[in-house]
């Protein structure tokens, strides 16, 4: 019979070999969560539930085990966040990822996840979670780009109109 994998409290920070760029994860220092707030708040597809910047700033200030929430680095600089449930649904859930437009298309997401599913890997995890917007279809192609399945449609889940793809990458 397969066991439960052991709960989780924290990965491995990662470090990304990315052309030409020292990247990477690390905690965010503080201060982080007050400046990305209003700059994800400004982005889709937050802007599209007009979320506040406050609430992506306290989302971001959050303390909680299991659920680290970490920079994604390029070279010193800041060039987005992640967040991820560590013990979801045997694996992890990946439930923030914004990399800020300057830093988008260098390969930051795509090593990001790269990382996340070895670390999964690593933990005798068999799959990674995330969930796109359903307008978020940059977002739901770069997904099934790295091998992530749309597994359920969930109908209002954030706003009425609006369904979330819960996506599963095996492991
Ligand atoms: C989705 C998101 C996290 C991807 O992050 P990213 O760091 O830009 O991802 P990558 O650079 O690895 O890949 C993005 C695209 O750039 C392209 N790319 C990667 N490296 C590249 C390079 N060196 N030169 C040119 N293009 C490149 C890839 O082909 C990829 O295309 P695809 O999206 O069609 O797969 C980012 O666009 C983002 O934050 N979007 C807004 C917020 C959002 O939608 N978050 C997800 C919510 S579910």
């Amino acid at each position: 019979m397969s066991q439960a994998p052991p709960y989780v409290d924290r990965y491995d920070p990662g470090t990304f070999g990315i052309k030409d760029v020292d990247a990477g994860l690390r905690g965010l220092p503080p201060g982080e969560p007050e400046r990305l707030g209003p700059l994800f708040a400004a982005m889709e597809p937050w802007t599209r539930y007009q979320y506040r910047p406050e609430a992506i700033t306290t989302y971001l200030s959050g303390i909680e085990r299991g659920a680290p929430r970490l920079a994604i680095m390029a070279g010193n600089e800041i060039a987005g966040a992640v967040c991820i449930r560590l013990n979801w649904l045997r694996g992890p859930y990946l439930q923030f990822i914004a990399v800020l437009p300057p830093f988008q298309k260098m390969g930051l997401g795509a090593a990001m996840l790269d990382w996340l599913a070895q670390e999964a890997k690593h933990n005798g995890e068999k799959n990674v979670w995330v969930c796109a917007s359903d307008f978020n279809l940059g977002a739901i192609r770069f997904y099934e780009r790295h091998g992530f399945v749309r597994t359920a449609v969930l109908d209002g889940l954030i706003n009425a109109d609006i369904a979330e793809v819960l996506m599963r990458k095996r492991l």
